[in-house]
């Protein structure tokens, strides 16, 4: 990992919109190292982020009034808008899973149900720690995401750019949720009750999403079980990486800026720039912190 000071990813928080063609025929099913199973994992990932990420926006802006700080509110203003950037993208990548044949709708239907139920039943205080908890794992998956040239380079370039640019806004945005949760004052043991919640829920959903598409390849446990060793044997330090940075969660000092960015350069930013729609500018190139 770099030093903040040689990573792009310090030239301030934006709402970017890259070109994104999930039209491209060359995207094949398994689009990481031709692997089912990790290629599923993220899938699964996917599909639970848009009805997840618009209820970060509303627990995040719900609490907006309550901020004195008008440099967070403004961080605010621009992570709804990174947020809803990613809903619709991911969306727009539902269609080619359900164009290459994979039957997705009943997931999402069901996904939808447990967030609106969760987020119901749920304070403005358990929401947003929710929201910060949630936060701290997608900006922990950027960060091994972006660490990892080996892993990026497995996977077709559509959805490396895809990755690259949630990853690099995730790691722009980390602190944001957790600030204003740290501003409204919400509590340590809320704030690790809405971990736990968090952690079970991304483990449920992530399983089942995997298994429901695996399934629906008719791939056998012997097979499953191959590729997974596959893949461990390849990033033996992942699962070791992700558990320290995950764990660190539990300090009582911990702030999502004490973790140190991974090395996306100016270049990699660069590029996704170029990448940008610039038919709105307002959406790609507006909004600095
Ligand atoms: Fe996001
Ligand atoms: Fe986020």
């Amino acid at each position: 990992m770099t030093t903040s000071q040689d990573s792009g990813l310090q030239r301030g928080i934006r709402v970017r919109k890259p070109r994104l063609d999930f039209d491209d025929a060359s995207i094949p099913c398994y689009w990481f190292k031709n692997n089912p199973v990790v290629t599923h994992g993220f899938n699964a990932f996917n599909l639970v982020i848009p009805d997840f990420e618009r209820f970060f926006v509303r627990s995040v802006m719900r609490l907006r009034g309550c901020v004195n700080d008008p440099v967070l509110r403004n961080r605010i203003k621009v992570f709804a808008g990174q947020e809803s950037m990613h809903a619709q993208a991911h969306e727009n990548y539902f269609e080619l899973m359900k164009k290459q044949g994979y039957k997705i709708d009943r997931y999402l239907h069901l996904c939808k149900k447990y967030g609106a139920l969760s987020e119901r039943m749920g304070t403005r205080s358990l929401n947003i720690a929710s929201t910060a908890a949630a936060e701290h794992y997608t900006s922990t998956i950027a960060t091994l995401v972006l660490s990892q040239p080996s892993l990026l380079a497995g996977m077709h370039p559509t959805m490396r750019r895809f990755l690259v640019w949630h990853s690099a806004e995730e790691i722009e945005h980390r602190a944001v949720a957790f600030d204003v949760m740290q501003a409204v004052g919400v509590s340590y043991f809320v704030r690790i009750l809405a971990y736990i919640i968090v952690s079970f829920d991304i483990l449920l959903w992530t399983t089942l999403g995997s298994l429901m598409l695996l399934r629906q390849d008719g791939l056998s446990i012997r097979k499953i079980f191959f590729y997974k060793r596959k893949f461990r044997k390849e990033f033996a330090d992942l699962p070791r990486e992700s558990r320290r940075l995950l764990l660190a969660y539990f300090r009582k000092d911990f702030h999502p800026e004490q973790t140190a960015i991974p090395p996306i350069t100016h270049a990699e930013l660069s590029n996704l720039d170029d990448a940008c729609d610039k038919s709105d500018l307002k959406e790609c190139v507006g909004a600095q912190e």
